[in-house]
């Protein structure tokens, strides 16, 4: 007799540690994707505040300096101090190098031009997933980009760019596909990946 209680109770030791751990996780992906949203906003936002600046007060050819060297350098900065890789990607590249999409993040652009063209919003526009990856399990969070009026500078159809822009741009950019954006476009995505301990 007291042995039976004693399986039993380990039993239901055992069952309520699993539904804490099956809760776990599922509070995990939602309190990363909090926080990995806040991370993702803040970065657009100060990168959007010294875009403006730049475009104030130098000029757009200046500017650009902003998206090739500042931009990278702060999803670098925060990729250490948070210990996540933070990047921006797109399907329509200018530096092949930095923005070029894997396989998850390929899958979720078409997912969110998909939603786009649904009629949602871009500006609450975002995914997360947990994925299984050969070496590893990993946290991966999506949050669109829109393009804004202020992007076609740099971005836009022919007409939109200034001649001074586009030259430096072909100078830099021999191989730039980020061109004939229109405002309310989906420019791309802030990614963020996040490696999780294994189970
Ligand atoms: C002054 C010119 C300029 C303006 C304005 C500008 N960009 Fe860029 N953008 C660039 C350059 C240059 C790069 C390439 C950066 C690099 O070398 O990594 C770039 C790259 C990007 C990328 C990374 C993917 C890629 O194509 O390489 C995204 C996303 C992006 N821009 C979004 C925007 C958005 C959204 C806006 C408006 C809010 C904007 N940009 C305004 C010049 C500009």
């Amino acid at each position: 007799m007291k042995r039976t209680i004693s399986i039993q109770g380990k039993a239901l030791i055992l069952t309520l540690a699993l539904s804490a751990t099956t809760s776990a996780i599922a509070d995990n992906v939602e309190q990363r994707t909090q926080a990995a949203m806040e991370v993702a906003q803040s970065f657009m936002m100060q990168l959007g505040k010294t875009m403006k600046g730049a475009m104030q007060k130098d000029g757009p050819v200046a500017a650009i300096n902003v998206c090739s060297e500042q931009a990278p350098k702060m999803t670098a900065d925060i990729s250490r101090n948070q210990g996540w890789k933070v990047t921006r990607v797109s399907t329509r590249v200018r530096n092949p190098m930095i923005g070029m999409p894997d396989i998850w993040e390929q899958k979720v652009l078409a997912q969110f031009q998909a939603r786009l063209d649904q009629g949602e919003s871009l500006k609450t526009m975002s995914f997360s997933e947990m994925v299984t990856e050969p070496n590893g399990r990993y946290f991966r969070f999506a949050k669109a980009i829109g393009v804004k009026p202020q992007c076609l500078t740099c971005h836009g159809s022919k007409n939109d760019i200034p001649s001074a822009v586009k030259q430096k741009l072909q100078q830099q950019y021999p191989f730039d596909r980020a061109t004939d954006y229109r405002t309310g476009d989906l420019r791309g995505a802030v990614s963020i990946k996040q490696p999780l301990p294994s189970m």
